[in-house]
């Protein structure tokens, strides 16, 4: 990869691996977006936040903000060619911005040691599903399946090594190779089966109980919190505000279009939360459950729909292999991040880098798996770890470094700059091209300010 590095008269950069083709830059992006955060996360934290007014503040995020983070970071990535840290230290030399893509390498430490663990937990129900262990269970049989795997002392464990060593073997394979290939076959599927879905769940008796809760807004339930809960959920599942975006925006050829591809992602990435919401809901009243169930709650309730239809040991199967394909296209661009940054800024070669990094991250990894077992008694402002770097790193970090990629993009790119980028050279024409820089220099890094300083009680909406 950095190998390769050769000057042509015609292109001036260094020549590092990049995506093929457009498709192959939606379908990683998207892979990166799509996953245990629509699937896993959206649901759950919707669930605890009161679902519709949740659901419709999400949007806003998304719509308002997330799209224009995930250009700036394309941006800066592209333009740059370098990794998140990297990237920084290029466009900006000898200013403490580069800090901010440190603090995106802080953040890929704290996301893939709890998102390892739930992607493991896939790969057990994947095998649960062979077996055929749901059938003939008693709803609450369902749920206690559940908490006993989690706090079992090493199953989880298990499956949360397997999971990393396959998005380390990826990682190593490169980014055409690896990253784009599987891409672009998988993740199509898994939108089929979560349609699928969806249609079971709201045909079962009582499942409408379950949509008024998803899409009838009742905003006596949102607290500034669940505000914070919002934003923090639309960042996450976008990937943005910790450089995977910078990164993988440093693959993207010069000649593509940066705004079509991400509004593309964005909107794949919106559409199924929302089908997991519609998956989950309507199933979770009509089959017995609790909305605010926390991290167990698609594991819990998805068994039971299965049950619930025909062919669903098939289905059951077959959704959870994609789920853990889903986690797998998306942990890949968190352990990108990092092995980017080994490699070029550590100049380590880019496969001794991926193993290094791999096993670093392991060590938060277990200490986070081992949550509800050997670390249960380890907490962190009255949470255990899991819990603490999964509120940590949407609520906290990848706020903070969205903040910070929008007000560097708006403030310390030149708007020439930023207009050439986003034109790729005046290739294509960016007629909303104020709209973008009024987002980034003002309503994005207000909004994000305000609803920080909101949620610690500073102010007081
Ligand atoms: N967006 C991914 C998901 O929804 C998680 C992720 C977060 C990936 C941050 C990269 C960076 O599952």
């Amino acid at each position: 990869m950095r190998q390769t590095k050769t000057k042509t008269m015609s292109d001036p950069i260094p020549s590092r691996d990049s995506f093929g083709s457009k498709f192959g830059v939606i379908a990683a992006a998207a892979g990166s977006a799509v996953g245990l955060g629509n699937i896993w996360r959206f649901p759950y934290v919707a669930g605890e936040n009161g679902g519709g007014a949740f659901l419709l503040t999400y949007i806003i995020f998304i719509a308002l903000i997330g799209v224009s983070v995930m250009l700036a970071e394309f941006i800066i990535g592209r333009k740059a060619q370098r990794n998140a840290l990297g990237s920084f230290k290029k466009l900006s030399p000898g200013t403490p911005w580069y800090l901010v893509g440190l603090m995106g390498i802080v953040a890929a430490f704290v996301i893939l040691a709890f998102y390892s663990a739930v992607a493991g937990w896939t790969l057990e129900y994947t095998a649960n599903s062979i077996t055929n262990s749901f059938q003939g269970k008693s709803p609450d049989q369902i749920d206690n399946m559940f908490d006993t795997f989690i706090a079992h002392p090493w199953r989880p464990l298990m499956w949360q090594g397997l999971f990393l060593i396959a998005t380390a073997w990826i990682v190593w394979a490169g980014v055409k190779r690896g990253i784009e290939r599987y891409a672009k076959i998988l993740m199509p599927l898994l939108f089929i089966l979560i349609i699928a879905l969806a249609i079971r769940s709201v045909t079962l008796d009582g499942a409408m109980k379950g949509i008024t809760f998803l899409f009838k807004p009742d905003f006596s339930k949102l607290s500034g919190g669940s505000i914070l809960e919002a934003l923090g959920q639309a960042f996450f599942s976008l990937s943005i505000g910790m450089g995977a975006l910078i990164t993988y925006g440093s693959y993207i050829n010069k000649k593509e279009n940066l705004s079509s591809s991400a509004i593309q992602v964005t909107i794949t990435d919106a559409i199924v939360a929302i089908l997991a919401g519609v998956a989950i809901f309507p199933a979770v009243f009509a089959l017995g459950g609790n909305p605010g169930s926390g991290p167990g709650l698609v594991f819990e309730t998805l068994p039971k729909i299965f049950m619930a239809m025909p062919g669903g040991y098939f289905f059951a199967i077959l959704f959870f292999v994609l789920l853990a394909v889903a986690a797998l296209t998306s942990s890949i661009s968190v352990l990108e991040v990092v092995v980017a940054y080994v490699s070029e800024e550590l100049n380590i070669k880019r496969h001794k880098a991926t193993v290094l990094s791999t096993i670093a991250i392991a060590i938060p990894g277990v200490i986070a798996v081992m949550s509800w077992g050997a670390t249960s008694e380890w907490t962190l402002f009255g949470m255990h770890t899991f819990d603490f770097l999964d509120w940590i790193s949407a609520n906290v970090l990848l706020p903070l470094g969205g903040l910070l990629i929008v007000i560097y993009t708006g403030w310390m790119l030149k708007t020439k700059e930023v207009k050439e980028e986003l034109s790729s050279q005046g290739k294509y024409k960016v007629i909303l091209f104020p709209v973008f820089n009024f987002i980034i220099k003002f309503l994005a890094p207000v909004a994000i300010a305000i609803v920080f300083l909101n949620s610690i009680g500073v102010l007081n909406l």
